[in-house]
């Protein structure tokens, strides 16, 4: 591009008015950082209509965290809400908590999260297990049954 139109476009994003993370929702390339918290970007290809991985991933939460965090992440009297909890955890707090567990023991509560972190098939699976919840987050995939796409 030409220069001054570098120059325009560095104004631009120093003035605040074109945000970096903000290009996949505009129809743009996603940043890599953008990818990273939502790697669901791509995955997508219909209403619940879903790639292998994520298709996988949804299959590996039923698996391992559906009898405790409930359908689709949405939260059970054993667990909270992942989809709630994913609107303000990061992804590596996410994999923090999934491979070293938690316990609140707060006011007598007993409510455990266990360590996945000797798990294989959920520590191998992490990032597509992820990649679905945080898809049911943002609404991009509703609570269900999922289609594979057509390959
Ligand atoms: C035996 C029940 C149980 C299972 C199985 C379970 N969890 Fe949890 N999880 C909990 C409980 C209880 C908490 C809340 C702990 C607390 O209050 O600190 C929790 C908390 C979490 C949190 C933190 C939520 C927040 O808002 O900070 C994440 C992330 C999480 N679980 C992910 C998972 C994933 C992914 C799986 C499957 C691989 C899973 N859990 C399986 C019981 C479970």
């Amino acid at each position: 591009m030409p220069p001054y139109l570098r120059l325009v476009l560095a104004a631009l994003l120093l003035a605040g008015s074109v945000t970096v993370a903000g290009a996949a929702e505009d129809g743009g390339e996603p940043s890599e950082d953008e990818l990273y918290e939502r790697p669901y970007i791509g995955q997508i290809c219909g209403d619940n209509v879903v790639s292998k991985q994520l298709y996988n991933g949804a299959r590996r939460y039923g698996n391992f965290c559906h009898r405790c965090h409930g359908e689709a992440g949405l939260g059970s009297s054993f667990a909270p809400s992942l989809v709630e909890s994913l609107k303000r955890l990061s992804r590596d707090e996410f994999n923090e908590v999934v491979v070293n567990g938690r316990e609140n023991l707060a006011a007598g509560q007993e409510k455990v999260m266990p360590s996945f972190g000797h798990v294989t098939d959920v520590m191998l699976y992490l990032e597509d297990i992820y990649m679905y919840l945080k898809a049911v987050s943002d609404g991009k995939v509703k609570p269900g049954p999922l289609e594979r796409c057509p390959s």
